[in-house]
């Protein structure tokens, strides 16, 4: 094992802040190699015998069915715990689920709503816990995202990402991870949807450690203008689904279309974390054009998360 894998096993991945871009780098160069065995029809069995719990107190498609064919794919099992069935959903606390599942899983994954109850599990769980989404970030996407970007550009230096739409949990680690990595990244928001304050402080101190630039404003065309990469997400993320009109409005500039990516550099791809709502924040012909890069980016959920599995448990 090399030094800096071991510098990751036993972790904890509650988001990106916490990760060097060294260490970032050694995750996404596990996951290629991963994904090429995996095409190769090559056994990968570093994880036999071993149990993720999955607590889930959101919905998903992508991360429980990723998170779960990769342990199977890597040797072990995971266990899905959705919070109606376990008493955690019932009032048990997360500091009693975190010793009880402790006992029996070798890693935790969760999603749920406050990034603080991520924090909590992992205070109190004696194995790693992994965030698998929270209302503030979303960092096994991300890591899937900068493996796409980095098959399709050849690399991650020197790139620039526009993302438009809301400050959300996708534009927190998108944030972390671009200026980790050396992607220049301009975030363009309605005024109302900003990005944390504290989020985009982190990524301006990664920034000037590895070179890279983080901006922030609320004119789309000025971000794309140039951009390498553009991504969306949702506008109301899940848990806001009753703001849904008020966003609708405020969020109508900010539609990734075809007017909007004509600012782009012609050879830009398109990224979306999805699931994603075709004619709201991007039309049919961009998400499912030629430049879209979707279907790598969702594939790549599974390799990421089978290099973060591997190296932390
Ligand atoms: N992108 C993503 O996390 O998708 P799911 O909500 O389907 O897991
Ligand atoms: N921002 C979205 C991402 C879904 C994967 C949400 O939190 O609902």
């Amino acid at each position: 094992m090399l030094p800096l894998q071991k510098k990751i096993k036993g972790r904890d991945l509650l988001t990106l802040a916490d990760y060097s871009g060294e260490e970032i780098n050694v995750i996404l160069d596990i996951a290629a190699e991963i994904k090429q065995m995996h095409q190769k029809n090559m056994a990968t069995p570093y994880l036999s015998g071993k149990t993720l719990g999955m607590i889930f107190q959101k919905s998903s498609t992508r991360t429980r069915v990723s998170f779960e064919v990769g342990m199977y794919q890597l040797g072990g099992q995971a266990l899905f715990l959705s919070d109606q069935d376990i008493q955690l959903g019932r009032g048990e606390t997360i500091a009693d689920t975190a010793k009880v599942l402790s006992g029996f899983v070798d890693g935790i994954m969760i999603r749920t709503f406050k990034q603080s109850d991520v924090e909590e599990m992992a205070e109190h769980a004696s194995v790693p816990v992994i965030n698998g989404l929270t209302d503030l970030t979303h960092p096994c996407q991300i890591l899937a995202d900068l493996l796409t970007i980095r098959e399709h550009k050849g690399r991650l230096t020197g790139l620039k990402l526009a993302y438009i739409g809301d400050g959300n949990n996708i534009a927190h680690s998108l944030l972390l991870g671009c200026s980790k990595v050396g992607i220049d990244i301009t975030v363009a928001t309605p005024p109302l949807y900003q990005p944390d304050m504290m989020m985009l402080d982190l990524a301006k101190q990664a920034a000037a450690l590895n070179g890279s630039k983080v901006e922030l404003g609320h004119d789309p065309v000025a971000a794309v203008s140039g951009a390498d990469i553009l991504v969306t997400d949702v506008w109301a993320s899940m848990g806001q689904e009753s703001e849904s009109g008020q966003r609708t409005q405020a969020f109508a500039p900010y539609q990734v279309n075809s007017r909007l990516v004509s600012y782009a550099k012609p050879d830009y791809i398109f990224l979306h974390c999805l699931p994603a709502h075709r004619g709201e924040e991007v039309t049919a012909e961009i998400v499912d054009g030629l430049h879209s890069v979707v279907w790598d980016e969702a594939e790549n959920r599974l390799h990421a998360q089978k290099a973060i599995l591997a190296l932390l448990l």
